[in-house]
């Protein structure tokens, strides 16, 4: 099927690792001109380059989307690389790089970072690039959320209010942007196979005295958190929803939180 990405535009944050990797392979593999964005130049390149080599087009943004500045300077470089930006994928974000996500030991300033890494900086970008999509008649926001974003858990007092956090601008943008041809919608993954998660499943084993085997651990987390599918998710599974959700066929979708968690949600917003 051909998704009519052919020729469009995209920048990517955070995509020198992990779910942003895939996301831009997927897409250039479908003929987006894609922007590379990251802090560190060096990963930013080597997946660009990979992307170039595979006969897509790659170009790299390098910056910090967590200050004004940085943003500004990943949006002027994204606009630079090819002319424009169709597709936004807001995907930079995680915890503060502290990782402390306790209610009685994260610090305010532990909060605010996970805000604004995660929320500030999604929202920095929005207002870089949505007019000019506004103005072409067409464009896409994809905000990556999580799940914890809709079921709030015990262990991740910051993280899960930063996403829940996206979840509501990114209805409220749809409805502010409503008309313009520009689509603003979230894909909320679940467990996926990335190295971050390899290192908690890897120290979950340990902890319970399972060595560095981390099967029994995937299967542990799999089954306490209800999900329903029997497999850890992986970064194409990310890759794919956000691949449709970019094409012009999907222009009916407006507003939603697509869940790409194996099951995992026990509700069904
Ligand atoms: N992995 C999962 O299971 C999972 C589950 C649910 C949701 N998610 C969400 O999916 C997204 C991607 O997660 P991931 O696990 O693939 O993350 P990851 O492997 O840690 O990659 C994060 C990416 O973001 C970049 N980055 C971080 N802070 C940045 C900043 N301030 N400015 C610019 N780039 C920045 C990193 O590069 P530099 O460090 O070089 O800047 C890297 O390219 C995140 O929003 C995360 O919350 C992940």
């Amino acid at each position: 099927m051909d998704l009519q990405l052919g020729g469009k535009t995209a920048l990517i944050t955070g995509s020198s690792s992990g779910i942003g990797v895939a996301i831009a392979q997927m897409l250039a593999a479908e003929g987006v001109a894609v922007v590379i964005n990251g802090r560190n130049a060096e990963r930013c390149e080597k997946v660009a380059a990979g992307i170039r080599e595979a006969g897509g087009k790659a170009g790299v943004a390098v910056g910090d989307i967590g200050t004004d500045e940085g943003a500004k300077a990943v949006a002027d470089a994204a606009i630079a690389a090819f002319g424009g930006i169709d597709i936004l994928v807001n995907n930079a974000g995680g915890s503060a790089e502290t990782h402390n996500h306790s209610w009685f030991s994260a610090t305010t300033q532990d909060w605010i970072d996970t805000y604004q890494r995660n929320v500030i900086g999604s929202v920095r970008l929005i207002h870089a690039l949505v007019e000019p999509m506004k103005a072409k008649g067409w464009g896409r926001i994809i905000n990556i959320g999580t799940g914890a974003g809709i079921t709030p858990t015990s262990g991740q007092a910051d993280y899960g209010p930063a996403k829940a956090a996206m979840i509501n601008f990114s209805l409220g943008l749809s409805k502010a942007i409503s008309g313009s041809g520009v689509t603003s919608n979230v894909v909320s993954p679940g467990m996926i196979r990335t190295e971050g998660l390899v290192d908690f499943l890897t120290a979950f084993a340990q902890k319970r005295g399972w060595g560095d085997d981390i099967t029994k651990a995937e299967e542990y987390v799999m089954k306490g958190c209800g999900q329903t599918v029997n497999r850890v998710g992986e970064v194409r599974d990310i890759a794919f929803a956000v691949t449709t959700l970019a094409s012009p066929m999907s222009d009916f979708i407006n507003g939603t939180n697509i869940h790409v968690d194996g099951g995992i949600s026990p509700s069904i917003n």
